[in-house]
């Protein structure tokens, strides 16, 4: 009876499984704070989609880490960047799978902040050309959905715009619409190796105190050019989840992100909570809230149980 009259279900389809690839060949290195997620080099990556794919999970999204980080960021846009490689890599070996890339500069600056430094501080309009440059190259290796983390205001219609002016006219763009500078990317930042050397991000993420300006965040994006939308974290920021599903018809998605992986997994490894019972009981309330699909890494461990 409770199977018959339940209101929200899951279904690994909805799940989208984050991948962090870096050089090398045979790295499988797992990251500390996030146990069974793993830096892996293209070839493991390729593997690993493999996987998620015979799972039924939606899809993957790409994060990169470069063999060198530059003031420019250079690696973000490279023609043969790591997130680049790995896309042409997949794309040849797999088919009908949903892969999606992050856009952002932090993992490819050494200075850690997510767009050009100029007077000590990040500028807003210079780094839309890297984020467009980006999109573009994402693009050409097969990307299928780019998805922009950087919170640059405008960067939304930068990236529209230098798709469409470059033959990339059908490539959508999921954008992290609603951002929160929040501590739970903590173990993310290990993964990624993408810590800011100095500052944080508070100039540019938004204020976890602020739910309207979450909704006209999410309202520019859409205006720019937003096929989908997403909120992140999640668990935190459940209203905001459901605030964003009443207003807006576009497809929803919501970030639960590293730190709530990791608290999960801490707790349950002292014995202090069901681990199982834990992540779908995470996941199904950010699916009732609203969101239609969730990037997660309980992604394979919550396709497999489904
Ligand atoms: C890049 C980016 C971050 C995350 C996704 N894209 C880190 C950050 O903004 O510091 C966090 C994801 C996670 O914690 O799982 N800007």
């Amino acid at each position: 009876m409770r199977r018959l009259v339940r209101e929200t279900r899951l279904d690994p389809a909805q799940f989208i499984l984050p991948l962090f690839v870096c050089p090398g060949k045979g790295v499988r290195h797992e990251i500390s704070s996030m146990p069974g997620n793993f830096q892996m080099s293209v070839e493991e990556v390729v593997r690993e989609c493999a996987e998620a794919k015979s799972l039924g999970i939606g899809g993957v999204i790409l994060f990169g880490l470069p063999e060198m980080k530059d003031e420019l960021a250079s690696g973000a846009y490279a023609e043969d960047g790591i997130v680049q490689r790995a896309l042409r890599a997949i794309k040849q070996e797999i088919s009908g799978l949903l892969v999606m890339t992050d856009v952002c500069n932090c993992e490819y600056t050494s200075h850690g902040h997510c767009g050009k430094i100029v007077d000590g501080d990040v500028d807003n309009d210079e780094t839309l050309k890297w984020l467009a440059a980006t999109a573009v190259s994402h693009a050409r290796a097969g990307a299928d959905i780019v998805a922009p983390s950087d919170m640059m205001d405008g960067r939304v219609g930068a990236i529209r715009n230098a798709l469409d002016a470059n033959g990339f006219p059908n490539t959508p763009i999921l954008a992290y619409a609603a951002k929160f500078a929040s501590v739970f990317y903590g173990p993310f930042r290990e993964a990624a190796e993408s810590t800011p050397q100095f500052g944080d991000r508070r100039s540019y993420q938004m204020d976890p105190a602020n739910g309207r300006e979450a909704m006209r965040e999410i309202e520019l994006d859409l205006e720019e050019g937003a096929d989908m939308i997403m909120v992140k974290p999640a668990m935190p920021y459940l209203d905001l989840i459901y605030q964003a599903r009443q207003r807006f018809d576009v497809p929803l998605g919501a970030y639960q992100v590293s730190g709530e992986f990791s608290m999960i997994m801490a707790a349950a490894r002292n014995g202090w909570i069901d681990c199982e019972r834990a992540m779908m009981e995470s996941l199904t309330s950010i699916r009732r809230a609203g969101a239609d699909f969730v990037l997660t890494y309980f992604a394979k461990p919550a396709a497999r149980l489904l």
